[in-house]
């Protein structure tokens, strides 16, 4: 079933979890789509996790765009959301609307994301004001890592907590369709979860948003360190590790290509080869 805002709002109205993903690629895309997942977030986390970079910072909008556009293609039923990275919608409305709409025109996604709370609702407004659907994303945001003094849990204590309950009234009001909670308490997230018309999706916010999302590499098992929130669902990196020992071995012992892995078939005549043979002067 093809995902979509409305019918990703009605299941929040129907109390049906909502699960997320991130993705870049689209063989990675392929599977997961063909699961059946509801949302893929081509996040900005690709600047860590395909990257190498140290946080999100450097990514660029046609970076986005190229990781985007290869996840949109296998995607026919998901919705997906690519994010704006960093610089590419802070400086004001008017760039936040022309980046998000080369996002849209140039990936084919279904929405775009943006941090931060009450200080980005103007641009919120202007990309919802063009049609675009988007999704805020609040409490712990990546690209203000600077600032917060590392990736740290956000709303903690009476003030800080009111700042990030107000930052999700204020998305909402602006016009976001969905806002991410990454890294709050849980009672807060319920409490956010609870009071929002709109779908809050948790990362590191407990078991009571109305949908989780996960980096694909932390949850896959792919790397060696996770986040505390991140549960491992399978062993992937030890699965390829297995594969690409036991297909160095095969090469080194000469097994492998086998008969069946060759082009035998159309093979030309042992005269034409030994004719060929003759030319090496
Ligand atoms: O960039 C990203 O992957 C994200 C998620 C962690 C929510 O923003």
């Amino acid at each position: 079933m093809k995902r979509t805002v409305k019918t990703l709002q009605e299941m929040k109205q129907n109390g049906e979890k909502i699960s997320q993903i991130t993705c870049y690629d689209h063989t990675t895309a392929t599977i997961f789509e063909r699961a059946g997942i509801d949302m893929i977030l081509v996040g900005d986390s690709l600047g860590m996790t395909m990257q190498g970079y140290a946080d999100t910072l450097p990514v660029t909008v046609d970076e986005m765009i190229i990781y985007g556009r290869s996840v949109c293609r296998a995607c026919h039923d998901t919705f997906v959301t690519v994010d704006m990275p960093f610089m590419s919608y802070q400086i004001s409305a008017a760039q936040a609307l022309e980046n998000a709409g080369r996002i849209m025109k140039e990936t084919g996604a279904a929405s775009v994301k943006l941090e931060g709370g009450k200080g980005v609702c103007p641009q919120i407004r202007a990309i919802t004001d063009a049609g675009i659907p988007v999704v805020a994303h609040i409490g712990m945001t990546p690209q203000s890592v600077n600032a917060m003094g590392g990736f740290k849990v956000q709303g903690k204590g009476e003030e800080n907590a009111r700042r990030v309950f107000e930052d999700a009234l204020a998305v909402q009001e602006a016009g976001a369709f969905a806002v991410t909670l990454e890294c709050v308490p849980p009672r807060l997230a319920k409490l956010i979860t609870e009071s929002l018309d709109i779908i809050t999706i948790g990362i590191g916010a407990g078991i009571d948003c109305d949908g989780q999302v996960l980096v694909w590499q932390d949850m896959m098992g792919l790397l060696d360190r996770v986040p505390k929130f991140a549960k491992r669902f399978g062993e992937v990196g030890a699965a390829m590790d297995t594969a690409v020992r036991d297909y160095m071995g095969a090469v080194r012992a000469g097994s492998f290509p086998a008969p069946e892995h060759t082009f035998a078939k159309s093979d030309c005549s042992e005269e034409f080869y030994n004719e060929l043979r003759g030319t090496i002067k």
